[in-house]
């Protein structure tokens, strides 16, 4: 071209040798590199839980951890016997979600809801804003649903309806009602609301638009889930998510708890711990293996150096993590030559989604594998090229079911739940855990790699809707505590 840029021409027709494609041989080639740097030995996993392990211990003994071991006043596990209707609204990192679940005992509930998808301006903007959206979908729903005399729960003009707020960050809590924004995490960014108490912004939201709700807690999607798993399953111990961010809850005993002691708390009560782990290994990253490529990630990220842990393993950084070793491979002249190549250099342009589909492409000429390039990136591909992204995000998703294994290892661990014969049950929920295929298989295989056989008795399930659900439950759960005068203020 006169420009003295190459121009090459290709059509969807034209037959795939005709482009300089990389030979099966050099994908081969770059694809043992890779296996090398994402791969975790059983020993390496074994040092990485006994890390998480210490900084779990850390995080209950003082405030302001890098794990901080957030202490929940949901204490102890429901009976199974809770009853009543609640709202719930939960704020997660893709949707918001307004709930009506009635409780109905026996481990057994219903629920109707509305999903509302919040916009990426909505996740930056103004906090108070993005509350005020939230108690509008929340009026709506109201409105829809309650107010009518022939709807099944009839709300009495004056009467207001319990709310449980599913609030899927990092918050600290004095109270079972109230809680301070650590940090966001999950790419959110909405810049006046950290360090600053969540319950009363949205309470203020609640009032301006007169919803007829008394917010009686504030939870973590982790601990709602935590609990509505116990709920319809008395066996479970521990709950995980993994969807957009990562994170654990579990059930400690206060005597445990060693930076709440001055709430003379009775020591044998148990109380629910968010973990909050997606931050394990922030800021002095001495224990978890990151190759360039989560650096990168790391550095171009809004906060830089947080949620360590999380990056390596959540839907939100995983097919970001396979773009950017595509990237350099496009920059070492390896793949596309000849091809335009700025769809695909485009940051965040390559879907978590996409890992799963081409690691479940069931064709031999991967078929999918073609789509996801030829219509999301307008790119060509080869066979040989199409199997090394099949392997690759095979061992990007391996490595983050294989870290997620270390986790779930350090509570199982902390706890001793392996001392006894019964099984540990975790109930498990998100995007990546229930879509990504054989994610749940590579943690109990990571599990059995870490304990031996003896870790095939923990067992992680699909858990039930925590933060419709299981909020709903905790608010039954504290009406029933504070009624009893156990800890009213808490
Ligand atoms: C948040 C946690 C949440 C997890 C799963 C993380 O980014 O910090 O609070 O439980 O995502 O939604």
């Amino acid at each position: 071209m006169p420009t003295g840029h190459t121009l090459a021409i290709h059509t969807r027709t034209q037959d795939e040798e005709d482009l300089p494609h990389a030979t099966k041989r050099t994908m081969a080639d770059h694809l043992r590199k890779y296996e090398t740097i994402f791969t975790l030995t059983p020993q390496r996993m074994r040092m990485i839980t006994e890390a998480f392990k210490e900084a779990l211990e850390l995080g209950l003994q003082k405030p302001g951890q890098i794990v901080p071991m957030i202490p929940t006043f949901v204490f102890g596990w429901p009976t199974g016997q809770e009853k009543g209707e609640y709202l719930a609204l939960d704020l997660g990192g893709t949707n918001l979600r307004v709930c009506l679940v009635s409780v109905q005992g026996d481990g057994k509930f219903e629920i109707a809801q509305s999903k509302y998808r919040l916009t990426e301006e909505q996740k930056q903007e103004d906090g108070q804003k993005l509350f005020d959206f939230c108690a509008e979908c929340l009026k709506t729903f109201i409105d829809q649903n309650l107010t009518e005399s022939d709807s099944p729960l009839h709300l009495k003009p004056g009467e207001k309806l319990p709310l449980g707020f599913t609030f899927s960050y990092p918050c600290a809590q004095d109270r079972i009602d109230h809680g301070v924004l650590i940090r966001w995490t999950k790419g959110f960014g909405a810049p006046n609301m950290e360090g600053h108490d969540v319950a009363e912004i949205f309470r203020k939201s609640l009032e301006k638009y007169d919803v007829p709700v008394v917010l009686s807690a504030l939870i973590n999607d982790t601990t709602g889930t935590l609990i509505a798993s116990h709920y319809v399953n008395p066996k479970t111990k521990i709950a995980v998510i993994f969807g957009t961010g990562c994170n654990a809850a579990y059930m400690e005993h206060v005597s445990n708890i060693e930076k709440i002691k001055s709430l003379n708390i009775d020591s044998s009560t148990d109380m629910a711990i968010n973990c909050e782990w997606g931050a394990f290994d922030s800021f002095e990253h001495e224990h978890l293996p990151r190759t360039k490529y989560d650096i990168t990630v790391d550095e171009d990220s809004n906060k830089p150096k947080e949620q360590a842990f999380e990056k390596l393993i959540s839907g939100r950084y995983l097919g970001e993590i396979l773009r950017l070793v595509l990237c350099e491979l496009i920059d070492e002249a390896v793949l596309f030559l000849g091809q335009n190549t700025y769809k695909i250099e485009v940051p965040y342009a390559f879907d978590t989604a996409f890992l799963s589909l081409m690691e479940s492409d069931p064709t031999d000429e991967l078929l999918m594998i073609i789509g996801i390039f030829s219509h999301f990136f307008a790119l060509e591909t080869t066979l040989a090229e199409r199997q090394f992204f099949r392997a690759l995000a095979k061992l990007i998703g391996r490595r983050a079911a294989r870290l997620s294994a270390c986790g779930i290892a350090a509570i199982v661990d902390k706890m001793g739940y392996l001392e006894t014969e019964e099984p540990c049950l975790v109930g498990a929920d998100g995007s990546l855990y229930n879509k990504y295929p054989g994610f749940a298989d590579r943690i109990h295989e990571g599990l059995v790699d870490i304990f031996g056989e003896k870790g095939r008795r923990i067992v992680t399930h699909h858990a039930e809707d925590g933060s419709g659900v299981g909020s709903a439950i905790i608010a039954a759960m504290t009406k029933a505590r504070r009624d009893a005068g156990l800890y009213p203020d808490l």
